[in-house]
């Protein structure tokens, strides 16, 4: 299988190609997931997905046993000493896809591209994202107050961060 990143038991992240652009999108734009995220369009992912990825990278989560597609991650801000997740969506959702590919996501951003600090924001009602995040070991940084507009209502952002020290405490 082609651009690899990394593989656990069930499922594996691999860089998206070309092929992936209607899934990425379909995920982004599904109900389920738009009320919790900020969607970009198909000409924003193309070029992500046919630049070198130096700066950003579409990453898709697939099923080992099956192949097939499981969810979606974005990564921003690659050549910086930290790395922004953006998007973090799982198609097939309370399984433990999402704790088992977030945790491939932080192995291979700590131990293989040695980042210092990996950071995201998360709408504060998102229950479910909340406590993936804190039981990943991330931390709660901060609030950003009515940042996002929204329908024409103010939503609150909280920064979760962690730093490649405190992901090794908690994966020695
Ligand atoms: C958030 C998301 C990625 C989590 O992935 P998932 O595969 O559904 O989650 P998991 O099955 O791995 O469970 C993660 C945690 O949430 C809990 N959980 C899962 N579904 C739940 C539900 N319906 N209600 C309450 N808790 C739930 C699990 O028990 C687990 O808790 P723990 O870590 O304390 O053990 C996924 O639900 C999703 O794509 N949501 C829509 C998009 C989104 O909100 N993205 C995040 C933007 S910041």
């Amino acid at each position: 299988m082609k651009n690899i990143l990394i593989e656990g038991k069930r499922l594996r992240l691999r860089k998206a190609d070309e092929s992936d652009l209607k899934y990425i999108l379909n995920l982004e734009y599904a109900p389920e997931n738009l009320k919790f995220i900020v969607p970009f369009d198909e000409k924003f992912h193309t070029e992500i997905i046919k630049s070198d990825n130096s700066e950003k990278m579409d990453v898709i989560i697939e099923e080992i046993s099956t192949g097939n597609r499981a969810g979606y991650f974005m990564l921003q801000s690659l050549d910086s000493h930290e790395v922004e997740w953006t998007h973090v969506i799982v198609e097939k959702k309370g399984l433990g896809y999402g704790k088992e590919s977030f945790k491939l996501l932080m192995k291979w951003c700590f131990e293989v591209k040695k980042f210092h600090r990996g950071w995201l924001d998360c709408k504060d009602y998102n229950e479910v994202a909340i406590k993936l995040y804190e039981s990943s070991g991330m931390v709660r940084e901060g609030l950003l107050r009515d940042t996002l507009l929204t329908n024409g209502i103010y939503e609150n952002l909280i920064v979760f961060g962690i730093l490649d020290k405190e992901y090794f405490q908690l994966n020695k």
